[in-house]
């Protein structure tokens, strides 16, 4: 491999990236989704690969194409998100960006829901496992800097301050999902980084720029300025 460089910090470190909805099947035809388009995620793999990073991308279903020399890995449920996750390990860093099922279906069904004159009928729904916080749980196969991150409506901004300690991971990067605020499928995102350290606001600005920030923090923090 190449020499690491300072346009390149992240030579021969492996990153874990996850983006996108998953889908939990109700039956063959029919799924509970999330709304994400998977665009900050993907950012994000491309810019820890520019900087060198060995990077793995395992995303749910979205309309993007692969970032150059990113190794993508698609998965539908939360439950085979983690799985994927799981077959990554070990990795250096851990980004988690998928808007991940809260919720999947108890029992999907094999064939096709008809209409029938009993519906509309109620759907049972079990939670689904915590990717984020699985990866972020200590032990010896731990990244040594996990982020999470929390799309909140500004009503539980202040809750990210929470959810990291809850999680368990190193930094939240908490973006706010107000209507108003038109950041889904945007290429615009305006996030806070939140760490041990506290609250820190960032400028609106490109999800590329968001990305492109937060790598460099990323390298900053393994790697030092040297
Ligand atoms: N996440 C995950 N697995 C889940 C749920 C969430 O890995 N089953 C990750 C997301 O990828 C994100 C972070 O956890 O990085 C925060 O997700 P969020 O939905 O905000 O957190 P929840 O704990 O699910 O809380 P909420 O009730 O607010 O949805
Ligand atoms: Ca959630």
């Amino acid at each position: 491999a190449a020499p690491r460089s300072a346009d390149r910090p992240l030579i021969g470190r492996k990153a874990l990236v996850t983006a996108g909805p998953t889908h939990e099947p109700i039956d063959p035809v029919r799924f509970i989704a999330n709304r994400s388009s998977g665009k900050q995620g993907y950012a994000i793999a491309a810019a820890l690969h520019d900087m060198g990073a060995d990077v793995t991308l395992v995303s749910g279903p979205t309309t993007l194409p692969t970032p150059a020399g990113v190794q993508r890995i698609d998965v539908e449920t939360a439950r085979e998100m983690l799985a994927a996750c799981r077959r990554a390990l070990p990795v250096d860093i851990a980004v988690c960006v998928a808007a991940v099922g809260d919720w999947r279906p108890t029992a999907p069904s094999t064939v096709k829901l008809k209409k029938t004159p009993v519906t509309p009928r109620a759907l049972e729904l079990i939670e689904n496992p915590d990717i984020l916080a699985e990866i972020s749980r200590p032990g010896p196969e731990r990244p040594q800097l996990v982020v999470g991150f929390a799309a909140e409506t500004d009503a539980h901004l202040a809750d990210a301050v929470h959810k990291r300690q809850r999680k368990g991971c190193d930094w939240l990067v908490a973006n706010d999902v107000s209507p108003g605020a038109d950041i889904f499928g945007s290429a615009e995102n305006q996030v806070s980084l939140v760490s041990e350290a506290g609250v820190d606001p960032w400028p609106r600005m490109p999800k590329n720029a968001v990305a492109a920030r937060l790598a460099t923090l990323i390298a900053r923090h393994l790697v030092g300025d040297g």
